[in-house]
């Protein structure tokens, strides 16, 4: 299997090996997207829809893709977003993972849906960075118990998810009649738990969750300028632009269209990250020339995990890495703090 993986050498061909390893219904619980999956493809469309407009003959022998984010010193910008029921990829479902995002230095977000225990997956991960995404559930005590187990767990960072007040419609999934298969749950609540049901939040549930602990609260789901100032205004100390990988709300802004003006409007007071359609060290180098701090990928650390386990999620993010240097060293850019505004365009 790990020759395997040597073999795949971008992004979406972990995608393709997936598709042929996966049960149909698993892969497309995994790739589908919400109604009629127009902000899916827009997603990726939006990036292939800019340009880099490179410098030349700058000594970009050494490069630097290193920042520091909330008091962490990362060696790249790659954070692997939340994503759901890791062990239908994978039977070792987010332990691989973890041991993947760690060997290869990304973030790893663990979702609230994560089929092994948030303390498990934290020892599994032990000495990375790794942050915690909410989903509210139940009711506040609920809630609150988790928040405070990702807290003594270590995570460092608590992110909000906010654009889930309802599930939303996935096609392909009511169309398999998806369901998960007998010994995959979400291990973070007790067996009685059928289904994890969020609670929608509202705007005083982020400054609530944020007293829980002293962690960095980060809200993630945000498409637009006056709701990022809101989140600054409620303590957020980072705003994630998404659109949930066009799982939510169907014919949603793509995030990397949202991204600019997010970033003018909070001015640098936050850190930024952006998802969605992030498959190329471009797609990093734009997002980043459009203000984001740090790019998140969802899907194809899932793909990664289920061709190779932790090796196949570490592969990934080394793909993705790599390319980011060449493509940093091709735009005249030693550091990231060198990819300027300038060097993207439409196109
Ligand atoms: C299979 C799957 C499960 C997901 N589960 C969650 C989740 O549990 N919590 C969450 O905040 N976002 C979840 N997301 C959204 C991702 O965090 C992220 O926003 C999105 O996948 C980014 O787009 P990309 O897949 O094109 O990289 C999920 C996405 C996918 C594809």
């Amino acid at each position: 299997l790990i020759g395997e993986v040597r073999q795949l050498i971008c992004l979406d061909d972990f995608e393709v090996a997936a598709r042929a390893i996966l049960p149909p219904h698993y892969f497309d619980f995994f790739a589908g997207g919400a109604e009629g999956e127009w902000s899916l493809a827009a997603n990726r469309s939006a990036h292939l829809r800019r340009v880099i407009r490179y410098h030349v003959l700058v000594d970009v022998a050494q490069r630097d893709l290193s920042l520091t984010l909330f008091g962490s010193v990362l060696p790249h910008p790659i954070v692997l977003a939340p994503t759901a029921y890791h062990r239908l990829a994978h039977p070792d479902g987010e332990l691989a993972t973890a041991r993947g995002a760690a060997a290869s230095g990304a973030v790893l977000t663990v979702s609230t849906v994560s089929t092994v225990p948030l303390e498990e997956v934290a020892t599994a991960g032990m000495g990375s960075v790794q942050w915690f995404q909410l989903y509210s559930h139940r009711d506040r005590p609920t809630t609150e118990a988790l928040v405070r187990r990702a807290d003594r767990a270590g995570y460092q960072v608590i992110v909000i998810t906010a654009d889930i007040p309802a599930i939303s419609r996935r096609e392909r999934d009511l169309r398999n009649n998806f369901s998960l298969p007998p010994g995959v749950r979400a291990a973070n609540f007790d067996g009685s738990v059928e289904r994890v049901e969020p609670i929608p939040l509202t705007w005083s549930d982020i400054t609530w969750i944020k007293s829980l602990t002293g962690r960095p609260v980060v809200v993630k789901g945000i498409v637009r300028p006056d709701d990022a100032l809101r989140a600054v205004d409620a303590g957020a100390d980072g705003i994630w632009v998404s659109n949930h990988g066009g799982r939510q709300l169907d014919c949603s802004i793509p995030p990397i269209d949202a991204l600019e003006a997010i970033v003018t409007a909070t001015d640098h007071a936050v850190p930024i990250v952006v998802d969605g359609g992030i498959r190329r060290g471009t797609d990093v180098v734009k997002a980043l020339a459009l203000g984001a701090d740090v790019v998140a990928i969802g899907r194809p650390q899932v793909w990664g995990l289920a061709v190779g386990g932790s090796d196949g999620v570490q592969r990934v993010v080394e793909i993705l890495r790599d390319e980011l240097s060449i493509d940093l060293a091709l735009t005249g850019c030693r550091a990231l703090s060198d990819i300027t505004r300038d060097i993207v365009e439409d196109y």
